[in-house]
C-alpha cells in the first residue's frame, strides 16, 4: 500500500475524534487484550499428514471448495446508511474500537493462513489454508469498508509491516485457532440471533451480515478439530491437558475484560455483558467437546467472581497506566498482581471431565 491509498487519507474523517492514523495505531499496538498476529514453525505444521482423517477432511475440504459465501461480503440495498456524525460520541468510541479489533483479528487469521499457503508444500495443507485465507480476508475487508464510511479504515498494509509477531509452536497455535474461530462463531450467531428478536437494536447493517459469515468461522474451527485428530497426543497427554485448560481460561478471560472495556456498546445492542459472555463461553464449550478432553466450569462459585476481580484489575492497570510516574509504576505492580491472582483462582477450578467423540465433526446449529 501506498500514501495515495485511501486507507491513508486521515483528514477524510467522519469521526471528530478518531481518524485513519488513529485506527491504524490502534491495531498495530499489541497489549495483553487486543489481537495479535502469530508467526509458527510452518515447516512442522507442514509435515502434518490427514490421511487418518481422510474421508472427514475431503468431504470439509469440498465444502469450502464451494465457497458458499462467495457473494455474501457485499453491500446490497440491506446496507443502511449510517450517520456517524449524528451517532453518541461514547458509543461511537467503542463501536470503533470494536470494529477495529475484530478487524485485527480477522486479519491476522488472513496473515498467517496465507504465509502457510505460501511456505508449504503439503497440497492438503495448502489447500486448507488457501480456503481460510480467502475467507479471513473477506471479513476483514468487510469491517474494514465499514470503518472506511465513517473515514476511518485501517492501513491493513501498514498492519502487516509494522505489528509485532507473536511465535506459538504449532499446537499452540491450534489450541488458540480452534478456540478463537469457535469462539468467533459463538460470538458471530449470539449478536446475530439476539437482534434478530430485537431488531430495533440493530444500530449498524453489519450485524446483518453475522449468519452467513458464522459459518465460515465455524468451517474454520473444524479444520482445527480434524487437524488436531492426527495427532492424539495433542488432546490426551497430561502436559497437554494442562495447556489447553490454560488457553480456555486465557482466552475466555480475556474476552470477558475486553468485553466490559465497552458498556456503551453492549448497552446500544441491549446485550448484558455478562450474559452474552457466559452465553458464548456456553456455547463454544458445547462445541470444543468435540475434540477438548476437558471443560472449565462456568457455573463454579469462583468463575464469575474471579473474572470481575480480573476486570477490575485491569481498570486499575489502565488508570495508573494513565497517571504515570512512581503511583502510576505502583497501580500497575498491584493491578498485575491482582490480575495474575484472579487467573491462578480462575485455572485451579476443578475442569469438568469430557470423551471426545469417535466422530470429531459438527454442523453449525445455533
Ligand atoms: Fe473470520
Ligand atoms: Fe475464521
Amino acid at each position: 500500500m501506498n500514501a495515495q491509498n485511501p486507507d491513508m487519507t486521515a483528514d477524510t474523517a467522519l469521526v471528530p475524534e478518531i481518524d485513519s492514523t488513529a485506527t491504524t495505531a490502534m491495531a498495530t499496538e499489541t497489549t495483553m487484550l487486543n489481537p495479535r498476529f502469530y508467526t509458527t514453525d510452518f515447516d512442522e505444521m507442514d509435515r502434518l499428514d490427514v490421511s487418518s482423517i481422510r474421508p472427514e477432511w475431503d468431504r470439509l475440504i469440498a465444502q469450502m471448495k464451494s465457497d458458499p459465501n462467495k457473494g455474501h461480503f457485499k453491500k446490497n440495498a440491506d446496507w443502511d446508511q449510517i450517520d456517524w456524525a449524528a451517532m453518541e460520541p461514547k458509543l461511537r468510541v467503542e463501536f470503533i474500537d470494536f470494529l477495529v479489533s475484530s478487524c485485527t483479528a480477522e486479519f491476522s487469521g488472513c496473515v498467517l493462513y496465507k504465509e502457510m499457503k505460501r511456505r508449504g508444500n503439503n497440497p492438503d495443507i495448502c489447500e486448507l489454508f488457501n480456503y481460510m485465507a480467502r475467507d479471513e480476508a473477506r471479513h476483514a475487508g468487510f469491517i474494514n469498508d465499514a470503518l472506511r464510511e465513517a473515514g476511518v479504515a485501517v492501513n491493513l498494509g501498514f498492519l502487516t509491516k509494522a505489528k509485532k509477531y507473536t511465535y506459538f509452536r504449532p499446537k499452540f497455535i491450534y489450541y488458540a485457532t480452534y478456540l478463537s474461530e469457535k469462539i468467533g462463531y459463538a460470538r458471530y450467531i449470539t449478536i446475530y440471533r439476539h437482534l434478530e428478536a430485537n431488531p430495533d437494536q440493530r444500530f449498524h447493517p453489519i450485524f446483518k451480515w453475522f449468519k452467513e459469515w458464522c459459518n465460515d468461522e465455524f468451517s474454520h474451527g473444524e479444520a482445527f478439530a480434524l487437524l488436531m485428530r492426527t495427532d492424539p497426543k495433542l488432546t490426551s497427554s497430561f502436559v497437554n491437558k494442562l495447556w489447553i485448560r490454560f488457553f480456555l481460561t486465557a482466552v475466555y478471560s480475556t474476552m470477558f475484560v475486553r468485553d466490559h472495556a465497552r458498556p456503551e456498546f453492549h448497552k446500544a445492542l441491549g446485550v448484558d455483558i455478562e450474559w452474552y459472555d457466559q452465553e458464548v463461553f456456553r456455547k463454544t464449550s458445547v462445541i470444543a467437546r468435540q475434540v477438548f478432553p476437558i471443560e472449565v466450569d462456568i457455573d463454579h462459585p469462583r468463575w464469575l467472581p474471579n473474572l470481575r476481580r480480573m476486570r477490575d484489575a485491569f481498570g486499575e492497570m489502565d488508570a495508573a497506566k494513565r497517571r504515570g510516574g512512581v503511583a502510576g509504576w505502583l497501580g500497575k505492580v498491584t493491578g498485575g498482581a491482582k490480575a495474575l491472582t484472579a487467573f491462578v483462582a480462575l485455572y485451579t477450578i476443578p475442569v469438568i471431565k469430557r470423551e471426545p467423540p469417535k466422530n470429531v465433526r459438527l454442523e453449525p446449529i445455533y
